[in-house]
């Protein structure tokens, strides 16, 4: 899909669509920008409009924002939204819907039967001093070698930062800008012809809520990268040859029991159960049976930071290679190897 394109002109047609809809209300406004399969896309447009409006970037919390307008373009602002029966509720409210990440749903079709091969890593956490290269680089021959055809990550691109008191010091990047890039590096080690799905995890979301900067990362992957697809936060769905494959990325405290978790999580779900389901955040492997759900932990390719091991947290390093077979959306077996490497000596 091509990418849309942020300007003046759509500045313009926010304008004028405030102009002359008095009455538009806030869910309608948003389909009229249908173009913008990412949010980031139409909340640069708000970011513009709001320069051009004078409006200050960032409000304080139960302030007005009529009185944040600097004087010379109060009239501007009144006649483009105050008088037009934009309410500041509905302002927030579209500013703030700008700032999720719409579900998306994705297809990929590799045939209505026989088998399909890809692998899964998660909690890559690249950024963190103990983000594991080797098993990366294992990652990436096994990829090769084995012809998957596709990657899963189920979130924790990124190690963000601050996340606790003294976390900067256990970092090998630092900011954004080096995390990304060492991130863009290793990812572009994966084929362009084999597609990366994945969600953004809780480290990803500093950089969009602990920092107050609004950056969604897997927005910015699927931006910088060919192949790269970003599912949504937390979760996302696709469909494989009908298979419906889950990824989730949890945001409580690890359980002592491995299995535990998942089995929750599986029983929570009472609606639109996928067929398989691969967690990340808890950094263990692990795969099982649960109400006709093939349920993975999906592990991680960063090893036990001093955090985990002052919390007496193991973390499983690895990853999954997964062969599902199927026929016409329904999987008729599963095949899965972790791959590790050893690491006591
Ligand atoms: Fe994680």
């Amino acid at each position: 899909m091509p990418k849309p394109q942020d300007g003046p002109t759509n500045c313009d047609r926010l304008r004028d669509i405030l102009r002359k809809n008095p009455d538009i209300r806030v869910v309608e406004l948003q389909d009229r920008f249908p173009e913008y399969s990412s949010p980031n896309s139409l909340r640069s447009v708000l970011s513009r409009l709001r320069q051009q409006l004078g409006i200050s970037s960032v409000r304080k919390p139960g302030s007005d924002w009529r009185s944040e307008v600097k004087d010379d373009n109060k009239d501007t602002l009144s006649s483009y939204l105050g008088d037009h029966g934009i309410t500041r509720s509905e302002l927030d409210a579209v500013l703030k819907s700008a700032s999720q990440t719409r579900r998306r749903f994705l297809n990929l079709d590799l045939g209505s039967t026989g088998k399909f091969r890809f692998l899964v890593v998660s909690d890559t956490h690249i950024g963190h001093q103990m983000f594991d290269e080797s098993t990366w680089d294992l990652a990436m021959k096994v990829l090769k070698r084995d012809n998957c055809e596709f990657v899963l990550h189920p979130g924790d691109h990124l190690e963000g930062m601050s996340g606790r008191p003294g976390h900067v010091y256990e970092l090998s990047q630092i900011g954004y800008k080096e995390q990304s890039a060492r991130c863009i590096e290793l990812y572009l080690q994966i084929p362009k012809d084999i597609p990366i799905y994945g969600i953004d995890g809780n480290h990803d979301q500093w950089f969009k809520s602990k920092a107050d900067i609004g950056l969604i990362v897997g927005e910015e992957l699927e931006r910088r990268l060919p192949n790269f697809h970003h599912l949504g936060e937390w979760e996302g769905t696709l469909p494989v040859s009908g298979v419906r494959i889950m990824l989730f990325h949890a945001n409580d405290g690890t359980a002592y029991a491995t299995s535990y978790k998942g089995q929750k999580l599986v029983e929570s779900l009472d609606m639109m159960k996928p067929a398989l389901i691969f967690e990340g955040h808890y950094h263990k492997s692990l795969y099982q049976y649960v109400r006709r759900i093939h349920q993975f932990e999906s592990g991680t390719i960063c090893n036990q930071t001093g955090f985990m091991r002052g919390k007496k947290i193991p973390a499983h390093v690895g990853f999954w290679r997964v062969e599902v077979e199927h026929h016409h959306g329904k999987v008729i077996g599963v095949e899965s190897k972790w791959y590790c490497l050893p690491k006591y000596v």
